[in-house]
C-alpha cells in the first residue's frame, strides 16, 4: 500500500470517529444565576467516559484552569462547589483529553438579593421559556421583568411564561422586586431545530 494511501485511511477514520466524541455540560441546579453560597454541582455528559472530560472555566480570575486546580472538587465525570462566590461566575465548558469541547454555560453569582432563574441551555424555538424572579426564600413575589433593558410587564406571582419562543425573543433578561431589589441580567439564546453534521457524506462531497 502507498503512503499516502495509508494517510488517507487515516485520515477517513479519524473523521469518522468524530461524532462520537461529544459531550455535553449540565448543571444542577439548572439556573444560570445563583446566590452567594449556593453549592452547585456540574457535570460532562458523554456516551464514552474514557474520552476524559475534564471541567474547565474561565472567570475573571481564571483562564481554562480544571475544576480541582484552586475551585471545585472533582469527583468522577462531575465538579462540585460547595460555597459559591461572586468570582466563581463565568464561563464552564468540558474538554476532553484531545482538546474537543462540549457547550459552555455561563454561570452569574450574585451578593445581591434577588436572582433571575433563567435556562442555562439555548431554548428551542417553538418551546415555552419559563422565567422566575427570587429573593432566596421566596420565589413568588410581585416582579417587574426587563429585556434588554425594556420593561416587560410585571407578574403577581414572580414567573413568567414567553409562549412559543422565536429568535427576536433572544436577549438580556433580568428582573426586580418591589423594595427588595434588582437581579443580574442574564442572554438567553433561542436556537433552530438541531442540524446534526454527517462527516462522512461530508467526505464524499468533498473527495469525490
Ligand atoms: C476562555 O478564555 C480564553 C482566553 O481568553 C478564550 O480563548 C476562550 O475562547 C474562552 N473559552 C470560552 C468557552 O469562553
Ligand atoms: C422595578 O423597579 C422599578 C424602578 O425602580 C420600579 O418602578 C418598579 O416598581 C419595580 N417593580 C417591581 C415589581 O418591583
Amino acid at each position: 500500500m502507498e503512503d499516502t494511501t495509508l494517510l488517507w485511511l487515516l485520515f477517513l477514520t479519524s473523521l469518522l470517529s468524530c461524532p462520537t466524541n461529544q459531550a455535553s455540560l449540565t448543571v444542577s441546579p439548572s439556573s444560570s444565576q445563583l446566590f452567594k453560597g449556593q453549592s452547585v454541582s456540574l457535570s460532562c455528559e458523554d456516551d464514552d467516559s474514557s474520552a476524559g472530560w475534564t471541567l474547565r472555566r474561565n472567570t475573571t480570575r481564571d483562564t481554562g484552569t480544571r475544576c480541582g486546580d484552586g475551585w471545585g472538587s472533582p469527583s468522577g465525570s462531575s465538579c462540585e462547589i460547595g460555597y459559591m462566590v461572586q468570582w466563581d461566575g463565568g464561563v464552564y465548558w468540558c474538554e476532553s483529553r484531545e482538546g474537543a469541547t462540549s457547550n459552555s454555560i455561563t454561570i452569574t453569582v450574585t451578593g445581591g438579593p434577588v436572582i433571575l432563574q433563567s435556562p442555562v441551555l439555548p431554548v428551542m424555538e417553538g418551546e415555552d421559556l419559563t422565567l422566575t424572579c427570587k429573593t432566596e426564600r421566596s420565589s413568588n413575589l410581585p416582579a417587574g421583568f426587563y429585556k434588554d433593558d425594556s420593561f416587560i410587564r410585571t407578574e403577581s406571582a414572580g414567573h413568567m411564561t414567553i409562549h412559543h419562543v422565536s429568535r427576536s425573543d433572544e436577549g438580556l433578561y433580568k428582573c426586580n422586586i418591589s423594595s427588595v431589589g434588582e437581579s443580574p441580567s442574564s442572554w438567553v439564546s433561542v436556537t433552530g431545530e438541531e442540524v446534526t453534521f454527517d462527516f462522512r457524506s461530508s467526505f464524499i462531497q468533498i473527495f469525490t
